[in-house]
């Protein structure tokens, strides 16, 4: 158990997370990449980080009160355009295991 979550906590990012990394990093210091830092992002209100350059669509939801819940989150990953109509993130391939991601993220 100790191992396991010492194995986990040296770990730089899920396996599950390897569908993410293309475009996003959890380093909040790795800037100037195609998609934000989701650093701290569950609990986070969308589209608020200062060093990203939003779509117009991503700042919306955010002021309109979107804030990155794991429903939220479960749903805008298994549609972007559901949630955040003209999001500049595309539709992830099927079978990326989301729930996983979601439970990474949100015990980093
Ligand atoms: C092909 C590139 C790409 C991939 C792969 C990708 N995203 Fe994104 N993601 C983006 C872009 C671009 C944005 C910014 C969207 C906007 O401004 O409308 C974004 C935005 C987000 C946001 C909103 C962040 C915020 O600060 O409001 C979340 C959450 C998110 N992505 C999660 C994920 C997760 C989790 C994965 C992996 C399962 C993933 N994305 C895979 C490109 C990608």
């Amino acid at each position: 158990m100790m191992v396991a979550a010492l194995l986990l906590a040296a770990a730089p990012v899920a396996p599950a997370f390897q569908y993410c990394v293309s475009c996003h990093s959890v380093d909040p210091a790795e800037t100037g990449l195609p998609a934000p830092s989701l650093d701290g992002v569950v609990g986070r209100t969308a589209g608020s980080r200062s060093d990203f350059d939003y779509s117009p669509a991503m700042r919306a939801a955010g002021a309109k009160g979107l804030v990155w819940t794991r429903e939220t989150l479960k749903a805008f990953l298994a549609n972007p355009e559901g949630v955040v109509p003209g999001t500049a993130m595309q539709r992830l391939p099927p079978g990326t295991p989301v729930d996983e991601v979601i439970d990474w993220l949100a015990r980093r």
